[in-house]
């Protein structure tokens, strides 16, 4: 490092009372590494204007400039200088820039967030991933599709509405938009830049992070719609533990346990999506808005309440970091439920797409999977391609 830039960071960083601090404390506070300060304080500052070194090894690293005030360097060497700065935590580090973290300006947790981060959060989620699509391989290759076993009646009744359909699909949509963009972010340094070179990352890297940062208040505001317009029909119920003890019949062509609007297995999903939107939502916007919402001290200090025993004193940049953790965990969880569930609605069953395609199913489709439903609503039946049979006036 040159002198030069010794010298702004001591322009930057004044540090206060550290001859005190090294001469009286064995330990620095905040100092889990048992870095200590090795200043030995105001005699050596004034030794070293005297021009007497009372160490020469120490300050080796600094070139002798007359022209430069010998007493911008306090308190010793250059890596003193750095522990101390790293080890802050009572308000020593001075800085001209004012925000929540400004002060913080080395953060040795940083590496260990860096290393979850690059190391089992990529790795387990990815495992995560591969994972339920091989099963769900495996499960299609032995279970086949789910077949409508009465085959189809040719007869139509309406299972969503046009306004549940759009908020649906403006949900799905920019969920896997934000998975997908997600995935580019974490992996992007791994699979990406091995591929592509940094040169060509680098605009798809800022184009990923606005779409992911943009498209995230879509989700949240369908999320809050799909909520509303569905909560009702997904509340447990009786039935819910009839369909679960048959296994939702999934194994078996004719077994057909009864079910409302939404079965378990659907509830399932829903409330999946509601819980884990939402909590991916709230610690996306605290890293959206970096540190004006830190969740983790005040959740921990909850959770100590209840016998954890959680840190409750985190500086900002660790607040971020953990933020950072759960939303990726959270995100790769619901990631995992979506691909279940997108096999379900597609390959994995017959007859299922067309509820949110075209917004009919076939009265037999109904009837096997959701025959409470159909029997408890009037659903204005119509034969295929054709009017409706019901005794509803023409208009
Ligand atoms: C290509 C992607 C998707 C397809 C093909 C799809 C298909 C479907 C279908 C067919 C249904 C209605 C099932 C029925 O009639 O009972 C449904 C419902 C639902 N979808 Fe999706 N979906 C997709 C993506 C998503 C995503 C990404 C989310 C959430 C982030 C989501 C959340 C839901 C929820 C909460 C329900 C109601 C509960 C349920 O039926 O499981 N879907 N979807």
């Amino acid at each position: 490092m040159t002198l030069k830039s010794v010298l702004s960071l001591l322009l930057t960083v004044t540090l206060l009372a550290l001859p005190a601090a090294a001469q009286n404390s064995a330990q620095a506070p905040g100092d889990s590494n048992g870095f200590t300060l090795k200043s030995d304080g105001l005699a050596n500052i004034l030794q070293r204007q005297q021009d007497k070194a009372s160490d020469g090894s120490r300050y080796s690293t600094v070139p002798s400039r007359p022209d430069i005030p010998i007493n911008t360097l306090p308190q010793g060497s250059i890596s003193d200088i750095y522990r101390a700065v790293r080890t802050d935590t009572n308000g020593q580090v001075r800085v001209s820039a004012r925000g929540p973290a400004t002060d913080v300006m080395i953060q040795t947790a940083g590496m260990e967030w860096l290393s979850v981060r690059a190391g089992p959060l990529r790795t387990w989620g990815g495992y995560l991933l591969l994972g339920t699509i091989v099963a769900l391989a495996i499960f299609y290759l032995i279970r086949g599709r789910v077949r409508i076993s009465s085959g189809r009646s040719g007869i139509l009744i309406e299972r969503f509405n046009t306004v549940e359909r759009f908020f649906h699909w403006l949900m799905s949509g920019s969920f896997i938009l934000l998975a997908l963009t997600g995935l580019f972010t974490l992996f992007g340094r791994v699979g990406i830049i091995p591929l592509v070179g940094r040169d060509a990352f680098a605009p798809l890297a800022i184009g990923s992070k606005f779409i992911h940062d943009y498209v995230s208040w879509v989700f949240m505001v369908s999320l809050a719609v799909v909520f509303l317009m569905w909560v009702a029909s997904n509340l447990p119920s009786r039935l819910d533990w009839i369909w679960i003890k048959q296994g939702g019949g999934i194994l078996s062509d004719d077994k057909h346990p009864p079910a409302a609007k939404f079965n378990a297995g659907q509830k399932l999903v829903f409330w999946s999506v509601v819980l884990f939107g939402t909590t991916i939502s709230v610690s996306g916007l605290s890293m959206l808005f970096p540190f004006e919402f830190p969740l983790f001290s005040k959740t921990f200090g909850v959770l100590n309440a209840i016998g954890f025993s959680l840190p409750t004193d985190l500086v900002p940049q660790a607040e971020m970091q953990l933020a950072q953790l759960w939303h990726a965990a959270a995100g790769f969880i619901l990631m995992a439920i979506i691909i279940g569930h997108i096999y379900i609605g597609t390959l994995g069953m017959e007859g299922a797409a067309e509820a949110m395609t075209n917004g009919d199913v076939d009265l037999n489709w109904a009837r096997e999977h959701h025959s409470v439903w159909v029997e408890e609503g009037d659903h204005n039946p119509r034969p295929a391609g054709g009017q409706s049979t019901s005794a509803t006036p023409a208009e």
